[in-house]
């Protein structure tokens, strides 16, 4: 299998965790964790299959990390590279906006060629608007620490082998 990395803000709490639960679940070794808050251009070259962590923030935005990083991205050719993205949001506080950075970076990534995999069932969660479902499903997953923390584990073993079987 080619190279991973997961993409994550090393400065959050709740990220961060649910982001090392990932890299336990895929093994250590076989994906290398990198600073949201210190991207550059070069690490979307060095790597194939990307996990991004996107939690939403200001009720449906992306958080500042992602947000600054964006000019560089949509600039970005990533065609031939797999993304998969998951986010942390609050499906009771933010029922209109759940998740939304999720279905923003994708359609970033997207519109850079990038193949996105990692979707998922909206199945279990509640909540009326978000701009992460598409057709039915969510296009990546959604960690709801808020709410449904006890959920976390089950989710992430699920999605981490679905992605192992996506990722070439
Ligand atoms: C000011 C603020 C705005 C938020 N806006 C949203 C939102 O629009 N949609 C959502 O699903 N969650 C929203 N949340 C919930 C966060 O995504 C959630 O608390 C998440 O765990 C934050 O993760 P982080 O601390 O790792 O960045 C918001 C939280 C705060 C404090």
């Amino acid at each position: 299998m080619k190279k991973k990395a997961i993409i994550y803000s090393f400065n959050t709490q709740k990220s961060k965790k649910v982001a090392e639960k990932i890299v336990t679940a895929f093994g250590e070794n076989n994906i290398e964790a990198i600073n949201a808050e210190e991207l550059t251009t070069e690490v979307f070259e060095k790597y194939d299959n990307f996990i991004l962590s996107a939690p939403t923030w200001f009720d449906g935005e992306l958080p500042n990390y992602w947000d600054e990083f964006v000019p560089d991205l949509e600039e970005m050719e990533l065609k031939g590279k797999t993304f998969a993205v998951f986010g942390l949001g609050d499906q009771k506080g933010y029922p209109e906006n759940f998740c939304d950075a999720i279905g923003i970076l994708v359609e970033i990534l997207e519109e850079c060629g990038a193949k996105i995999i990692g979707n998922t069932s909206i199945d279990g969660y509640t909540y009326e608007a978000s701009k992460a479902e598409r057709d039915g499903q969510f296009v990546g997953l959604p960690v709801d620490q808020e709410n449904q923390a006890r959920l976390t584990n089950g989710r992430i073993e699920n999605w981490v082998s679905q992605l192992n079987n996506e990722m070439k």
